[in-house]
């Protein structure tokens, strides 16, 4: 490897993404997006651990990001457990990218930005705004959205609309 090779490396920004994703969102993508404008590379990663009890499964959330970013090289999309400074370390990556689209987000976010500079003071969280039309977007809507039939139309993309629609579909044959 040349010298300038070497100094390309060192010097190439790699952001990590984290999140429950459940399902992705059009704010999700939003961010992800801003991510790569910013950075060379940008890894989405879906946390595999977390108490919540999910609405897809981890497989099914990392085949819909998969889709969604196919043949997109400069986006890798992966899952992770335990702690995020853990898995930032193990991928080289020192900055962390979060969405922040009001005061609650900016809340909790920063407590959680500032819990990992203290667990790796190496760690920086970037925090980014989504665009106005995504401002209110969230997993949690969507899901509620979804389970209750309303339009999903400019949320989500389509390949996560299609499946909450099938989820819905399925789960209201059950329930005949
Ligand atoms: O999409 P979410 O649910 O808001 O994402 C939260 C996530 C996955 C980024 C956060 O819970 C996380 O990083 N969990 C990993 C465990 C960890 O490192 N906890 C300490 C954070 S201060």
């Amino acid at each position: 490897m040349n010298a300038d090779v070497i100094l390309m490396a060192q010097d190439s920004r790699v952001a990590i993404v984290p999140g429950s994703f459940d399902p992705l969102t059009n704010g999700h993508l939003d961010i992800i997006e801003r991510s790569t404008r910013l950075f060379d590379r940008v890894i989405v990663a879906v946390l595999t651990n977390s108490s919540k009890r999910p609405l897809f499964p981890v497989k099914a959330r990392l085949a819909m990001l998969c889709e969604v970013f196919k043949g997109r090289a400069v986006i890798e999309v992966d899952a992770f457990r335990g702690l995020l400074v853990d898995y930032a370390r193990a991928k080289r990556a020192r900055i962390v990218v979060r969405g922040i689209r009001g005061a609650t987000d900016f809340e909790d976010e920063t407590q959680m930005a500032l819990m990992n500079r203290r667990l790796d003071a190496d760690l920086e969280t970037v925090f980014l705004a989504p665009s106005e039309s995504n401002a209110y977007v969230s997993s949690r809507l969507v899901r509620e959205i979804a389970a209750l039939g309303g339009s999903l139309d400019g949320l989500v993309p389509p390949v996560v609309a299609s499946r909450l629609a099938t989820g819905r579909r399925s789960s209201t044959l059950r329930r005949a």
